[in-house]
């Protein structure tokens, strides 16, 4: 939630700051600030609405100085207007702020700092902060910003600019902070994609941290001033991985490059008879697993439940993240939890995983993100090697986190004993033609860019799946409400009878996963269902498949492949199918309306 950018060095502070916004413009767009440091004075300039508003007023109002920090929001306390947009300035100008997260207790600390006479132009929590440290100035801005969070508790992600000081003071708690480092220049961010074009050299902040950032160096110290060390980390992903190369958007890119993904998920991993992950933890351990994700991630959740449970027969329990937090689950030494994480810092998922890790769980990550808050937390990481992904309908992530946990089926079958050596060898020959099937399967564009426009007046649309394929139903639904703001709702087939059904009438497209598998002709019968009542189907059916067209008004053809592994490629279709409705409808693909791309707030 919310970009934060930062910058001290010789270059004009607004270009850096600008530049880097827009490639985090995906945590949050509905307003964008900055603040420069020129001359001893610093100049803010703040604008509601998307990056591109506050770059035409930066176009005429130049802000020249090379020292500055800067903000798209993702409104929680206060409407997107100018003044709630960040940074925060004192009063008296001297101090600016920004911040990522929630001060939970800013309400008594907004009642004290009015009674002791300070003014507020925002209506948003963060302000306190700049009050705060204010008051707790005496020429040390570090100082001040300690004592400050001494008196405030919640999320933050902190970023501080002072007119005396050649520095920017940062701190984080839960929301996430990198630091990225040059020669004669160093940089803030909230998330790797703004520092790619001037520096690979990261530090990480863990929770806790503070820094000092000057065009000198860094130095990191605990939120009571004791130095501490933290790794200089090498990131690998490239500059144009993280920016369109030609694509209209960000999602239709990542979605065209899921076939390399897959590639990078599995490659080096998939031997002879067996998978090699590279993880410290020890399937036989555990009698049971629970899943916590959020969002698509937790549909992967859910494919995964049904892959660990047919290939290595250990009972699974999948939660979305926000409710396995509260929950109290039962939880002890033998349960496996795994979250799965495209960011590694939604905090619902993280808190879901510490809570299994209080009770005593094994803990493994299946994450996008290098040294995300998540990988920190966990007993072992399986990274997924999606590369950035920008768009904010996860969609190469998602594939990649589907090969991710077949593989991790696959490699605990095979250490407790379930899985045949005959069997390993025919998945992993089916999980080798992944990348080539989704290749295929791209080509089909065409065909469903007119599916897309016959249908995108409809109000409603109903997805339909079964057994493993109906975590992709749901995926396929939330898609379509992600981007295209049409209202869709998911099913497992089987349930359509006891209610959904009643829904069904000539104005509703119901999409019905309908490829090769076991349960083929009860979902061709549900097909039949809808057919009888008027519904207006659009299949996903396997190529060879001659029964679906008769039934079905439109039929987007997938290759066959082993049916646990049918969601990888059936996603596709329904990831274009959303896409090319959302461009039908002029919807902003890349930023649809109310979302952020990672969710880092309750
Ligand atoms: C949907 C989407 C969200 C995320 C969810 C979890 O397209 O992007 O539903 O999947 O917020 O995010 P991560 O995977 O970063 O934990």
């Amino acid at each position: 939630m919310c970009g934060i950018v930062g910058y001290v060095g010789f270059r004009p502070a607004s270009a850096v700051i600008l530049d880097g916004l827009k490639r985090l413009e995906y945590r949050g767009y509905d307003s964008a600030g900055l603040a420069v440091k020129a001359n001893g004075r610093l100049e803010v300039l703040k604008r509601a609405g998307k990056l591109s508003v506050l770059a035409e007023a930066l176009a005429s109002h130049a802000l020249p100085g090379s020292l500055g920090v800067g903000h798209t929001r993702w409104a929680t306390h206060g409407a997107p207007t100018d003044p709630n947009a960040h940074p925060h300035l004192t009063e008296k100008g001297d101090i600016a702020v920004i911040h990522n997260g929630i001060i939970e207790n800013y309400l008594p600390l907004k009642e004290g700092l009015l009674a002791r006479g300070h003014t507020f132009s925002s209506e948003t929590d963060s302000e306190v902060l700049a009050h705060l440290i204010e008051e707790k100035y005496r020429g040390d801005l570090a100082e001040a910003v300690r004592l400050a969070l001494s008196e405030a508790y919640g999320a933050y992600a902190l970023v501080v600019a002072h007119r005396d000081h050649e520095e920017i003071v940062v701190a984080r708690t839960v929301s996430p902070l990198v630091i990225g480092l040059g020669e004669g220049e160093n940089f803030v961010a909230s998330d790797v994609p703004a520092l790619l074009p001037y520096t690979r050299r990261v530090i990480f902040l863990h929770d806790g941290d503070m820094a000092i950032v000057t065009r000198e160096g860094v130095a990191v110290t605990d939120l009571a001033g004791n130095s501490v060390e933290r790794e200089v980390v090498m990131v690998d992903w490239s500059l144009e991985a993280a920016e369109k190369g030609g694509y209209p958007h960000y999602m239709l890119k990542e979605i065209y490059e899921q076939p390399r993904v897959l590639e990078n998920t599995l490659g080096g991993r998939l031997q002879e008879a067996g998978v090699t992950l590279g993880l410290g933890l020890e399937p036989t351990r555990y009698d049971k697993v629970h899943i916590v994700a959020c969002g698509t991630a937790y549909y992967a959740a859910w494919v995964g439940k049904y892959l660990l449970e047919a290939l290595a027969r250990v009972p699974v329990e999948i939660e979305v993240a926000s409710e396995y937090r509260y929950r109290d689950p039962v939880v002890d030494g033998k349960t496996l939890a795994i979250c799965i994480s495209q960011s590694g810092e939604t905090i619902d998922t993280l808190e879901a995983i510490r809570e299994a890790k209080r009770k005593g769980a094994g803990t493994l990550g299946v994450i996008n993100a290098k040294g995300s808050s998540i990988t920190r937390e966990v007993d072992d990481t399986l990274y997924i090697h999606a590369g950035p992904e920008i768009g904010v309908a996860s969609t190469k992530a998602y594939i990649a986190m589907l090969a991710a946990m077949a593989m991790l089926a696959v490699w605990m079958g095979r250490a407790k004993g379930t899985l045949e050596e005959k069997a390993v060898r025919e998945l992993l020959a089916e999980m080798r033609r992944l990348p080539r099937l989704v290749e295929e399967t791209l080509e089909q564009r065409p065909h469903i860019a007119h599916i897309a426009e016959k249908y995108h007046q409809a109000q409603d649309y109903l997805f339909l799946g079964r057994h493993i394929q109906a975590p992709t139903a749901y995926e396929g639904a939330l898609k379509l409400k992600e981007i295209s703001y049409i209202h869709a709702e998911a099913y497992p087939a089987g349930e359509m009878k006891h209610g959904p059904i009643a829904l069904i009438d000539e104005r509703l497209p119901v999409v019905v996963l309908a490829t090769h598998s076991p349960f083929y002709e009860k979902t061709v019968s549900n097909i039949q269902e809808v057919r009888a009542r008027g519904g207006r189907v659009i299949a996903v059916a396997t190529e060879g498949d001659t029964e679906v067209g008769k039934f079905a008004q439109d039929v987007i053809y997938v290759p066959k492949v082993h049916p646990l592994l049918a969601p990888v490629v059936s996603v596709v279709p329904l990831q274009l199918l959303a896409y090319e409705t959302a461009v039908c409808l002029g919807r902003d693909v890349d930023q649809p309306r109310n979302l952020a791309k990672s969710v880092t707030v309750e």
